[in-house]
């Protein structure tokens, strides 16, 4: 169990109270000038990823703060107990293990004193040679994999990212909305006889995922084919699994200790491993394993996900940023904003402290954010002039992703040019001059140039993946998923349940039993009742 931390009675919390009433003044052209090794100081490679933190606003002094913050809640002490198992999830009682999902043997992860990974070894061994089956047969066209939240995003995300590495696998669709229309376009086309649904639950009870599933299982008997031989599942309730008429072979298990958004290692990743094979599965989790035990041996100042987490910490309590906005410039990644929202906001989005008090400090940011460069023809405006500021992580991919290379190399240009441009700005004379030079009037000038002007200062970070390979998106992912850990542990959350999607579960199942019944009692409140009563006439 992770002790509580009250970051507004902490030591360094004083000191950063006071570094942030200065760092308004501070501009990053002005931090660049002053230190011409601010890029080295301030970037690092770790396989194939570079990451460059250098146009955030802190000083060395502010970096300091954070460390001795992290020092503080005990971040070291954290990352042991959180590998050794220990209960991390304390409101559930459970540990917090998805890293042993993409560990080796060696590893020797416990659970409650039980070493796990012969179990995960054997999982992980089943569904790869599943998921070579299905793309080696003739019989199966297409996967669906029908789930939700964890048992969607991450699969989803990570089967888009390695698209270009698919080639001979079946196609592969997600379906999640308890909305009709997402399963039935994606079915309008498909052929029952090559279609092989995947069921992913971690409780197989969830609304959207079971309305969905039974609606397969009849579109399968109704061309009167054997549902056995179209449906596989995963789930940690293996036998509600086998009632819903999977075989029991092809239903793929895991453990109360992963949590849904932090899944796609195991069995969850089935489709991924569908897609594109199990020797690149294996090297998406070797890609993971790696930033996992970067985590838990770099020292502070050049770890990674702490260096990332305190940035965050940084501009959500002292700076008073209530946003981070992700910018993957990598259609193949396009659906990551979304996948993160459901880690990092389903995680730390929590109001109630690890002690069972109110924090008194915001918690988890709005995530969000788009591909570039679809995002800068939408909402880059607000990033560069708009009143507030919103950290950004720009993410791009040295290796062209398509043949279309000179696209590449636009992209890329386009990239780095938002990163310098959310930075430098321009400022008014800079405008002014330009104006004049292209031969524009004073009048126009003096009308003109003050909407012309960029302020700039604002921050990102940089990462720069050599490739779009299974080993860098495990690599990424995993940065996530620990910067998620020690913000949490910072904030005093509880990052690994979510009661907060319990009530309107319960409301929805109300509201659905209220509309078969006859009459129009009034039990709610006078706009739910009255939208209630005006959808059932
Ligand atoms: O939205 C709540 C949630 O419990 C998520 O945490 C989870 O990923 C999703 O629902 C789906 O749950 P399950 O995998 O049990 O169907």
């Amino acid at each position: 169990m992770l002790k509580p931390f009250h970051l507004r009675q902490s030591t360094a919390h004083k000191r950063l109270v006071e570094l942030a009433s200065s760092a308004g003044a501070l501009h990053l052209r002005e931090l660049f000038a002053e230190d011409p090794s601010r890029l080295q100081r301030m970037s690092a490679s770790l396989g194939g990823m570079f990451v460059d933190w250098s146009k955030h606003r802190v000083t060395e002094e502010v970096m300091e703060a954070l460390f001795a913050l992290a020092e503080e809640a005990g971040w070291k002490e954290g990352v042991q107990g959180l590998y050794a198992g220990e209960h991390v999830n304390q409101t559930e009682d459970r540990a917090v293990l998805h890293m042993a999902l993409r560990g080796a043997a060696a590893d020797g992860f416990t659970v409650d004193g039980v070493d796990v990974m012969d179990e995960v070894l054997a999982t992980r061994h089943a569904m790869g040679s599943y998921a070579d089956a299905v793309r080696s047969s003739d019989r199966i066209t297409d996967v669906v994999n029908i789930g939700i939240g964890g048992s969607d995003l991450g699969p989803l995300m990570v089967t888009k990212a390695l698209r270009s590495l698919s080639h001979k696998g079946p196609r592969v669709h997600f379906v999640s909305n308890v909305d009709g229309a997402h399963l039935e376009s994606v079915l309008d086309g498909l052929n029952p006889e090559s279609t092989l649904f995947i069921v992913v639950s971690k409780t197989f009870t969830t609304q959207e995922t079971m309305a969905n599933a039974d609606a397969a299982k009849s579109w399968v008997e109704s061309a009167s084919l054997p549902v056995s031989d179209h449906f596989a599942a995963v789930s940690t309730n293996i036998p509600a699994a086998v009632r819903f008429g999977v075989k029991a072979e092809h239903v793929f298990g895991f453990r109360d200790w992963v949590g849904g958004r932090y899944s796609l290692w195991g069995p969850v990743g089935l489709s991924i491993a569908c897609s594109v094979g199990s020797s690149t599965f294996a090297e998406l989790l070797s890609g993971a394993r790696a930033m996992d035990r970067h985590f838990a041996e770099a020292p502070a100042r050049e770890n990674l996900p702490l260096i990332s987490a305190l940035l965050g910490v940084w501009y959500r309590e002292y700076m008073g940023f209530s946003t981070h906005v992700v910018l993957p410039y990598a259609q193949d990644l396009d659906r990551f904003p979304a996948y993160l929202q459901q880690a990092d906001m389903e995680s730390n989005g929590k109001y109630v402290g690890r002690d069972g008090q109110p924090v008194e400090h915001p918690t988890g940011p709005v995530v969000w954010g788009e591909a570039g460069t679809n995002g800068q023809h939408a909402f880059y405006q607000l990033l560069h002039q708009g009143t507030d500021i919103h950290p950004a992580d720009i993410i791009a991919v040295e290796a062209p992703l398509s043949a279309y290379t000179d696209h590449h190399t636009k992209l890329l240009a386009n990239a780095i040019a938002q990163a310098e441009a959310l930075m430098c700005g321009r400022n008014e004379s800079e405008v002014r001059e330009e104006m004049r030079a292209s031969g524009r009037s004073q009048s126009e000038i003096d009308a003109i140039a003050p909407h012309r002007v960029f302020r700039g200062n604002r921050p990102s970070t940089f990462i720069l993946l050599d490739a779009l390979n299974a080993k860098n998106v495990g690599q990424l992912i995993a940065l996530y998923e620990h910067r998620i850990f020690v913000q949490g542990l910072l904030w005093n959350v509880c990052s690994y349940d979510q009661w907060g999607v319990e009530l309107g579960k319960v409301l929805a199942k109300n509201i659905l039993a209220e509309w078969a019944e006859e009459g129009d009692a009034p039990t709610h409140d006078a706009s739910t009742q009255h939208l209630i009563d005006r959808l059932k006439r």
